[in-house]
């Protein structure tokens, strides 16, 4: 399961990523919005990863405007690894490398087009771990206040 959700910037970005998944039979949960109406990005980033963290959903793929307030929003819940990206390389290494779980694009930097790859490789690339697993672990210890220097 991928959990979707998007601010008004990154509404019709977020549909057209559904119906990207509806065609490849990828099952997601729809957080809303589901309106061009302002709606504020903190608070759909909060219900979208819930469902990352309680083991709901595997991935959140997450749009805004530009990608950024709510990829901020996400990184604060405990147990989020998201990663605004805006091109292939950053999108298919942030998998690899950081074992990123939810993937932020801004509705109003990439066209959807793009986004579809983006959304394509994020989900198709697994974590390479090794050296890598250390430098997540580091970060996991950062959030928990147990990072030792
Ligand atoms: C909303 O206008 C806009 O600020 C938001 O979508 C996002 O770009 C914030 O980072």
């Amino acid at each position: 399961m991928i959990a979707l959700g998007a601010d008004h910037g990154g509404f019709e970005l977020k549909e057209a990523i559904k119906k990207h998944l509806d065609e490849k039979k990828i099952e997601y949960k729809d957080f809303g919005t589901y309106s061009s109406e302002s709606i504020d990005y903190a608070k759909i980033a909060y219900k979208t990863c819930q469902s990352v963290v309680s083991g709901e959903s595997e991935k959140a793929i997450l749009c805004c405007g530009t990608g950024i307030g709510i990829s901020m929003a996400a990184n604060k819940v405990k147990g989020i690894r998201a990663a605004c990206c805006s091109d292939y390389f950053s999108a298919k290494f942030t998998r690899l490398h950081n074992d990123a779980n939810a993937l932020c694009l801004g509705g109003r930097v990439v066209g959807a087009g793009l986004a579809i790859e983006l959304v394509d490789v994020f989900l198709e690339t697994e974590f390479e771990g090794g050296r890598h697993q250390r430098r997540v672990d580091q970060i996991c210890a950062i959030e928990n206040g147990t990072f030792e220097e």
